[in-house]
């Protein structure tokens, strides 16, 4: 099979910035790219020279100031992922599908709103360009074990900052894809917003779990924390979400720590390695398809869309 060359739009954290000094660890996507046997780093755009610099030199690949430059080059790419500030994603899209590809990885939550996000779907159909959207959970298989924990009467609690759109629109995805629709919604808190994006505390009533999603707009690192506890365990996770524990919930024995998995450090080639599957069919067998979750993308919206109604009327 030959590789699927890939050409990334936005080299800011995600798209590059993030693992540069770091040795050991892929979250960029230009560095899961360059690093993957499977896909070819064919090139950049950024409007930023500082970030083009950076990016070429560390992977020495073509990189352009916008699409005009990069279309007159004739570069032909099969997957664009698109790194871009979430407010450029649909006016990016409507412009880069002019040209032609087949996969388009978005970085979440893919458009600004749910009614941006179809549009970018209803595009994506018609020029046949197979659509992902970067939740990163959603494609590892491992976070699945926390399914054999849950019992009746769940009740998880999900600590985040950094914003409703920006962080927390990971932790719905997550208990969309696990636990099912959402039954109920209530807003506990209105709080003070993060760089425009509003970032209330509130109860959300999935089909398997009753969750309490609580602000906490402290911190200036970005992170995702999870308690879910039922009559016999306790389910955790202290660090942005990524590495998850056990332990038995009882005040008569203490109980010791069972790890269920450590945080992947190269979690952008495990992204990029489940698309792979799914592009070259690999994943046909298995019952569950990770990728492509077309579904979690609109629903994501929808609730968040119903959430800042009821944050305006709270
Ligand atoms: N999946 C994740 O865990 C995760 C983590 C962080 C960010 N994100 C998402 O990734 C996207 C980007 O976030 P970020 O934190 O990397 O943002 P950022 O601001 O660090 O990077 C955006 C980049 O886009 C460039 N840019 C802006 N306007 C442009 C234009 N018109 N043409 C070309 N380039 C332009 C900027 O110069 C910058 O380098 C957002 O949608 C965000 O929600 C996802």
């Amino acid at each position: 099979m030959k590789k699927i060359k890939t050409i990334v739009f936005g080299l800011g954290n995600i798209g590059l910035l993030q693992d540069i000094n770091k040795k050991h660890e892929i979250y960029s996507h230009s560095k899961s790219v360059s690093i993957s046997k499977k896909f070819d780093l064919v090139g950049a755009i950024d409007i930023s020279k500082k970030n083009r610099q950076v990016f070429l030199k560390k992977y020495n690949k073509p990189v352009f100031k916008n699409i005009r430059d990069f279309k007159d080059k004739n570069i032909s790419f099969d997957l664009a992922i698109i790194s871009l500030p979430t407010k450029l994603h649909l006016k990016f899209f409507i412009k880069l599908s002019k040209l032609n590809f087949k996969y388009c990885l978005f970085e979440k939550p893919a458009g600004n709103n749910r009614s941006e996000f179809l549009k970018i779907k209803k595009i994506a159909l018609n020029k046949k360009i197979k659509l992902f959207v970067n939740y990163i959970r959603l494609y590892q298989k491992k976070y699945n074990i926390i399914n054999r924990y849950l019992l009746d009467k769940n009740f998880a609690t999900f600590y985040y900052n950094r914003g409703l759109m920006n962080n927390c629109s990971h932790l719905i995805s997550f208990c969309l894809f696990n636990f099912g629709n959402v039954k109920k919604l209530k807003i506990t808190r209105k709080n003070k917003s993060f760089n425009g994006d509003i970032q209330p505390s509130f109860l959300l009533e999935f089909k398997k779990i009753k969750a309490n999603f609580v602000n906490v707009s402290k911190s200036n690192m970005s992170f995702n924390e999870l308690n879910i506890i039922n009559k016999r365990n306790i389910i955790y996770s202290r660090d942005n979400f990524n590495s998850v524990f056990q332990k038995k919930n009882s005040y008569k024995k203490k109980s010791n720590k069972k790890i269920l998995f450590l945080r992947d450090k190269k979690l952008q080639l495990t992204v990029l390695n489940e698309i792979y599957k799914f592009i070259t069919n690999e994943s046909k067998n298995s019952k569950k398809t990770f990728i492509r979750l077309t579904k979690n993308f609109i629903d994501v919206h929808r609730v968040l869309n119903l959430i800042k109604i009821k944050n305006k009327n709270f």
